[in-house]
């Protein structure tokens, strides 16, 4: 089953609850939030309040990226505030486990995120613990980059570590998917697909939206 999460750093701020509401109308499967503190990325987003007053514009589920440093001061904040999926990056984590089980113990599906450069290897010892992994097919910190070649393989070891293990694991991947390689990272395991820029910069959302989801699939548009 594949999801499709429009990630709203590449909408209008000033009309951030019309945007979510369009790509809802337009058939979006969830929203994808990234929450950066310009210190573990270069640059600043938002925070909580932020998600919670968005909460109120759809029943969506919220799909939070944290790209912050010591998340684990934050996950009571962001779970409150409604977030549906947290995830967090192993790069700045030494603590996982405690910050996977704070955001299980607030009934939240947890997840792990792996920056382009980190290995797969990595999650070893915390793949049977996590809902979903977060695959970054850009370095994080800005939308619009261009999707890093190499990452099909690495979706493709993931997806066989986690058949190996037996695991359901939802495999997401963030950065630079458009129509022109978003067949590749399904193929190759993904189910989840972040978008960005292809979704809010496109003329008509919900069109792009059904042609990802074809294209997803495998299907000619
Ligand atoms: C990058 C963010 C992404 C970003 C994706 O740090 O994590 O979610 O919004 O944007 P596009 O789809 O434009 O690459
Ligand atoms: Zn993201």
């Amino acid at each position: 089953m594949i999801k499709i999460a429009p990630s709203i750093l590449a909408s209008d701020f000033s009309k951030l609850g019309e945007e979510i509401t369009k790509v809802e109308k337009a058939g979006a499967d969830m929203i994808h939030i990234d929450v950066m503190d310009g210190h573990f990325v270069p640059n600043i987003t938002i925070g909580p309040s932020v998600i919670e007053c968005l909460r109120k514009v759809t029943k969506l589920p919220f799909d939070v990226h944290l790209m912050i440093s010591n998340p684990e001061r934050y996950i009571d904040n962001f779970a409150d505030a409604g977030a549906d999926i947290i995830s967090v990056h192993v790069e700045n984590n030494t603590h996982l486990h405690r910050v996977l089980n704070m955001i299980k113990h607030k009934g939240k599906k947890a997840s792990v995120v792996l920056n382009p450069a980190t290995p797969v290897n990595t999650l070893d010892s915390v793949i049977n613990e996590v809902d979903m992994v977060l695959l970054m097919t850009v370095d994080p910190g800005f939308g619009g980059q261009q999707y890093i070649e190499s990452m099909t393989e690495k979706i493709r070891k993931l997806r066989d570590m986690a058949v190996q293990r037996c695991l359901k694991l939802d495999i997401e991947v963030d950065g630079g998917i458009d129509l022109t390689n978003i067949y590749e990272v399904t193929q190759a395991g993904a189910n989840v697909i972040v978008a960005g820029t292809s979704i809010f910069c496109a003329p008509d959302a919900a069109e792009m939206i059904s042609s990802m989801r074809q294209k997803a699939y495998g299907g000619h548009i």
